[in-house]
């Protein structure tokens, strides 16, 4: 069966989400969905999920899944915002309890708030665990390294890798982030790689290098060939040393705190304080000239 795929750009993330559907007036799933944020004032709108709710109208789609490959660290999830439009449900890797236990500590997040066991989310994945989106038959490969609940879904041949791999002129993303880990991206790189020579690869990120057109496809047998950071014949410990080299340039992204504790409750904001307000936290370095 071939899955349908549409694809959404996001222009200010740089992130692609995408809608994949068995045939029009058929079943869907929405994947690495966001919602809009301006960080300067705090404002959220809905313009880019809300095309992909027109989309679905438009195809008479019912969606079964809101999927996430990760807890994303540089946009906002719209998963709750979908999933009460469409009467969805949210999945994601098991490996997200990792990622809110780590986050509650840095964040401070008391247990009555959010408790680390998933529940903010319908459905926990495991490794290989299967899916239906209608006539379609998805499964889950658990693909750690940049985050450890990394997963891919693996629909009809076609790869959402997330950010485990990049268009192959962009290698891969960054393991820096607590429960990152480059010597297992490698293995995560290398079980994408011995997928089907011709199996399509969608990226969840584009960042266009050198100016060139946005791309966001790919296949196995290209990114083995060519991928600038894995390749065939690259030895774990020659990625490892590119990958921590890299890492070590790259400055805290954009959206990093208010993705994180946004994502980290399912697309929720945290919990309105005394006055009826939510608020994002910003963990601060203190000098000990400022203590
Ligand atoms: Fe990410």
């Amino acid at each position: 069966m071939n899955a349908l795929i549409k694809a959404f750009y996001h222009e200010s993330t740089s992130t692609i989400s995408y809608v994949v559907y068995d045939r029009q007036g058929g079943h869907a799933a929405i994947i690495d969905s966001v919602l809009d944020f301006a960080e300067n004032s705090g404002k959220l709108w809905t313009a880019f999920a809300d095309e992909q709710i027109a989309f679905v109208r438009d195809n008479d789609l019912t969606v079964d899944w809101i999927l996430e490959t990760h807890a994303h660290a540089d946009h906002l999830s719209a998963a709750y915002y979908l999933r009460r439009q469409l009467n969805s449900k949210i999945g994601v890797g098991e490996g997200i309890t990792k990622v809110q236990k780590t986050f509650k500590l840095i964040f401070n997040v008391d247990d009555a708030e959010l408790a680390a066991n998933g529940d903010v989310f319908d459905h926990l994945f495991q490794d290989n665990e299967s899916f239906q989106i209608g006539a379609l038959q998805g499964q889950v490969l658990m693909t750690p390294g940049h985050t450890n609940d990394s997963v891919t879904y693996l629909i009809e041949g076609n790869a959402f890798v997330g950010d485990t791999l990049f268009m192959p002129d962009s290698g891969t993303a960054r393991c820096d982030f607590p429960g990152g880990d480059a010597g297992v991206l490698y293995d995560s790189v290398n079980r994408l790689h011995q997928l089907p020579p011709e199996t399509r690869l969608w990226m969840c990120h584009d960042y266009q290098p050198g100016g060139r057109e946005l791309a966001y496809e790919t296949t196995v047998a290209e990114s083995f060939r060519t991928n600038i950071h894995i390749h065939d014949g690259t030895e774990k410990a020659a990625f490892i040393a590119v990958r921590e080299n890299r890492d070590k340039t790259l400055d805290v992204p954009r959206l990093l705190y208010p993705s994180v504790q946004v994502n980290i409750r399912g697309g929720q904001m945290p919990a309105a304080e005394s006055n009826e307000q939510a608020y994002i936290k910003i963990p601060l370095s203190v000098s000990t000239s400022l203590k």
